[in-house]
Order: C-alpha cells, then structure tokens, then sequence
C-alpha cells in the first residue's frame, strides 16, 4: 500500500471511531462478562525473577524532579530495576466491591483495561542475567523470556519495550479501543520518564527502531508462543540512559522460552482495528533525535518556564514515588473547590516542552497539541475558553482555523502562550462535550487537546504519536493536580465533532480533538491532600451542582 492509501486507512478509522451527539462509535453495547480478559498476561514456563519492593527507600522529592533538578544517577541491577517498574507500571492498590477484586496501578488507563504489557532488555547486571523480560505487575516480577548475549550491549544501555493488547480495550469499547490504547501508551511512557527521574535516569523514546525490529527484539512475532493466545502490538522502545549514547547494534536473543495465556474465551472481531493497526506501523528511519545530547538539555525553556513553574508555591513535599504510587483518577468533583491563578499557570507551564524535566525529556518531537481550556474556577482569571499554544510556529494556523470571533487576548506571564478566546460559563458545554460526565463541570478546568494531522500523509504512523503525546500531557496533569491537593480524571468519551464545532474547526481538518482531561476537588481525595488544596485554591461561593449522567 502507499503512504496515501494508508493514510486513508488512518483518517478512514479515525472518523467512524468517533461518537457523536446522537450516536457513539461502534462499540458492544452491552458488556459480555464471560468473556472479560484477564488484566494480566503471563508466559507459562519461564523463569521468574521475583523483584524486591523498595519504592519507600526513595526519597526524591516530586517538586525537584518537575523543575528538572534529579539524583545522581543510581547504578542500573535488579534492585533498581525493581523500583522502576514499581513506580511506573506497578500495581498500586487492590479495591474489593460486592465480591468484585480488581488492581489499580500507578499507570491510569481507560476503563481500567489496562492493554499495556512492559518489556525489559537489560545487559549482564548485578542479580540480573542478560535477556528479555516480560513484566506481570500482579506478582512484580519479571519473566525472562530469552536470552541476550552477555556482551551484546553496553553496560550503559537498558531498553523498555511496551506493547498493546487491544482486545482488552475492544472488549468494552469496541472500535473506539486502539486509541484508548495508544492513549494508554502515552500515560505508560511518562510513567515511565518520571519513575526513572526519581532513579536519577532519563528515559529516551527511541524513534529509529521500526516496528518489525520491536516485534522481534521482543519475542511477539514467534505464534509458537501465543498460539490462540492474543496478540500483543508492538508499539515502542524507550532507551534507559545515562549518557546520551546512539542506539547500539541489536543482536538477535535466542533461547525463547514461555507460552502467552489466553485472555478470554472468544472474542468479537471488530473491523477496522487490525486495519489502522498495520496502517500506522511505523518504518525504521535514520537517527532523527530531537535532543541526541544531554547538553541539549541546558535549554532556554527550562529558564523561559522555570519561573512560573516554582511560582506555586504549595506543590507536596511528597517524595516523588509517593504521589506516583497515590495519583488517582477522581470518581466526581465537590464542585466547589476552586484553584489558584499563580497554582493554575504553573501547571499550564509543566505542559509546555521544558526539556530538562520529565516526561519532555523522553520526548523527542516538536509539540503537536495544544490545550484547550474551559476554565471553570481559577481565581483570579474569569471563566471562559482559554487556548495554550504550545508551538509558537502554530498560532497563525490555528487563529485561521478557529472561529473569527474569538479574541485572542493574551492572559498570564508575559512567557506563557495562553490566549483568552471567550468569557463564558462553560460548566454545562464542557459536561455535554464529555458525554455527558458531571465532572467537566465540577472540576476547576476541564481541557480538551487538539492535535494537528497535517502530517499524516507523509507518516500514517504520526497518528499513534499524536495520542501518545496526549498522554504524556494527561500524566503531567494527573501528577501535578495530585500535588497541589487536587485531582485528575482523563475523559476518553467525548463528541469529537461537537468539540470541533464549537471551537470553529472543520471537523475533518488539519486540527482534531484526541484527548479530554479534568481537574477538581474530588470528593474521595484523601484529608492530607484536602489541606494542601485549602492552601493551593480557593473555595467558591456558589457550585455548579448540574446533576448530569455520568459515563466510564
Ligand atoms: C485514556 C483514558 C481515558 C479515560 N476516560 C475516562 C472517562 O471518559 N471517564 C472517566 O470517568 N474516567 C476515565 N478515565 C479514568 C480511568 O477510568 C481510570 O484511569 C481507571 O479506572 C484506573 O483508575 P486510576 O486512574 O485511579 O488508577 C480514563 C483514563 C484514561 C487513561
């Protein structure tokens, strides 16, 4: 196929699996129990490698790590290796309701799916031989599914390989799932960046891996071992570093070892999704590193930011691996709670790509999404649609795109991009836009991102990026709300053309919505983060109250 036709494909999926006012994407309808997948994979028959718990031994503050300020880096062996998967893709807490056991993680993902599987290729390291590991965050442990020649990388290079199961998030959600999934990759990348900052590490997405080497590298395109089992997709490789070095030489591992479980079952097919699936593979390129060197991490953003980034004054003093491990999504806000200007653009600044901070760091592209905001209660800056234009380059594209009547009035730092379109109540807009969840209303702002497809053609596999940036942002949102006492909840559900219509956008352009986000006051936050809110935010007079239906 062209790079046309598979375009088609990407654009062709994209537009059935929106939902509209007055319909949803095609999706099951209603929930097929016997055949709910198992949350964990696992490969019969491997070695298991049991990884200690050690995440309460780091004591790293979250407020260091955001402004870009890491530990020395820690010596890479299974202890430290352990940790990182602790605080990223690490189960968090177990909840019991009605006979029903389920595990939520540090990693959010939508409906609690979970399709992401985490993968390590690690050289010969002190209490871990060299080879490729599959990661079962249920008992944390790593299963060593082949071995790695001992001198076939150097020691400075560990790779993280994460993968999708798709069925995961079709069962449920039928054909919308593969973005829920790459949203998902997103939030596990950024997990990722940040637990290995705690660690002193940076984490690098690598881009000039194809997607058959990944397939490879990591055992999933052996069917002697997944016979019936479902597939996983192999979506990409981070490089653990210390040093900035170019990818080296991969040699084939060998030695393969396990069987996949089967998730359920049966399973429905649902047309469309192995089809944008292989449009949006990504071919090997050359080297195209937006950031090859650690110098480059001296940026003029970190300095262009940093000052309003430190200007809330009220972030936790929470050790980093603390907040991963207790970031929640917030079930409903109070929708009183309100925040504070100064707390507010600060964590608009963490959304803009300072390079020395995670999870930009890890991020080797230009920005390609740009929030917009419904703010709800910031005090200090009226209600209303805001837009953060996160490429300077982008602003005269998007004033076009948008509707003519929006006024483009500069609020904030003088160094932070964000315009005021319009001053209006948008409580109930941002409620219907969200499929009706209550929580766009009752949160202080709720965001949606719009991002730019005008690449597409040239690289079908730029669709997946798109949501994985979106994710990126969604972590940065849900830790930073988490540290200021207050609470995030991504929203995949929303009406992607009543977004666009009301933004004044061509539902079929250049720009689209990929991802929605809220941040409140939750009901079910924990009392110490109630208090650290109290001295973040302000408490409205008045809330919004609209009872609405709420949707998973
Ligand atoms: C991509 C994505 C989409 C989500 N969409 C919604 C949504 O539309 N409505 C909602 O209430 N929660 C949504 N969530 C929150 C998930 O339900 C939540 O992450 C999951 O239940 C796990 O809980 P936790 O985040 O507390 O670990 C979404 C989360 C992600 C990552």
């Amino acid at each position: 196929m062209s790079d046309s036709d598979l375009t088609e494909v990407v654009r062709a999926y994209h537009r059935a699996s929106k939902h509209h006012l007055d319909r949803y994407a095609p999706g099951p309808g209603r929930l097929d129990w016997a055949n709910q997948p198992d949350p964990f994979r696992v490969f019969a028959g491997c070695a298991r490698i049991a990884l200690p718990l050690i995440a309460d031994r780091l004591d790293v503050r979250y407020a260091d790590l955001r402004e870009g300020r890491l530990p020395a880096p820690a010596p890479f062996d299974l202890e430290r290796l352990g940790a990182l998967f602790e605080i990223s893709l690490g189960l968090a807490a177990w909840k019991e309701y009605q006979g029903s056991r389920w595990a939520l993680r540090c990693n959010p993902s939508s409906g609690n799916l979970h399709p992401t599987e985490g993968y390590l290729v690690a050289p010969q390291l002190p209490g871990l031989a060299a080879g490729v590991y599959h990661y079962v965050s249920r008992d944390h442990v790593l299963e060593r599914r082949a071995t790695w020649p001992a001198d076939a990388q150097p020691p400075s290079a560990v790779l993280l390989g994460l993968t999708s199961i798709p069925w995961r998030e079709a069962w449920k959600y039928g054909l919308r799932a593969f973005r829920y999934c790459q949203l998902d990759i997103g939030h596990a990348i950024a997990a990722l960046s940040f637990a290995a900052a705690a660690l002193g590490w940076r984490v690098r997405l690598e881009e000039t891996i194809g997607e058959a080497e990944l397939a490879t590298l990591l055992g999933l395109d052996r069917p002697e071992d997944f016979g019936a089992a479902e597939a996983e997709l192999p979506e990409c490789l981070l490089v653990l570093e210390t040093d900035g070095e170019a990818l080296p030489d991969l040699p084939p591992a060998s030695g393969w070892i396990g069987r996949a479980n089967r998730l359920s079952a049966e399973h429905r097919e649902w047309p469309g999704l192995d089809e944008v699936a292989e449009a949006t593979a990504k071919p090997a390129a050359e080297e195209e590193s937006r950031h090859a060197s650690p110098e480059a991490f001296a940026s003029d953003d970190a300095d262009r930011w940093g000052a309003i980034v430190r200007a809330a004054a009220s972030i936790t003093e929470l050790p980093a691996a603390r907040l991963y491990r207790q970031r929640r999504s917030a079930q409903a806000f109070d929708g009183v709670t309100g925040m504070a200007a100064a707390a507010f653009l600060a964590l608009l600044a963490r959304l803009l790509p300072d390079l020395a901070s995670p999870p930009w760091s890890a991020w080797p592209h230009a920005p390609r999404l740009h929030p917009v905001l419904f703010v709800h209660r910031v005090d200090g800056l009226e209600p209303g649609l805001y837009l953060l234009v996160r490429e300077d380059a982008d602003l005269a594209g998007l004033k076009s795109a948008m509707r003519p009547e929006w006024l483009w009035e500069k609020r904030g730092p003088v160094d932070l991009p964000l315009y005021l379109l319009l001053p209006h109540d948008l409580r109930e807009v941002a409620a219907q836009l969200s499929c009706h969840q209550a929580i766009a209303a009752d949160a202080c702002f709720a965001v949606s991102m719009l991002a730019d497809f005008s690449d597409l053609d040239e690289a079908p596999w730029a669709y997946r990026r798109r949501y994985w940036e979106a994710g990126l942002l969604g972590q940065v949102l849900y830790l930073e709300a988490e540290a200021i006492g207050l609470r995030g909840t991504g929203i995949g559900c929303y009406f992607d053309d009543a977004a666009h219509r009301l933004l004044g956008l061509d539902p079929d352009g250049r720009w689209q919505a990929v991802y929605q986000f809220t941040v409140g006051g939750a009901l079910d936050r924990p009392a110490a983060s109630r208090a650290r809110a109290r001295a973040a935010s302000t408490s409205f007079p008045s809330a919004s109250a609209t009872p609405m239906r709420r949707r998973s």
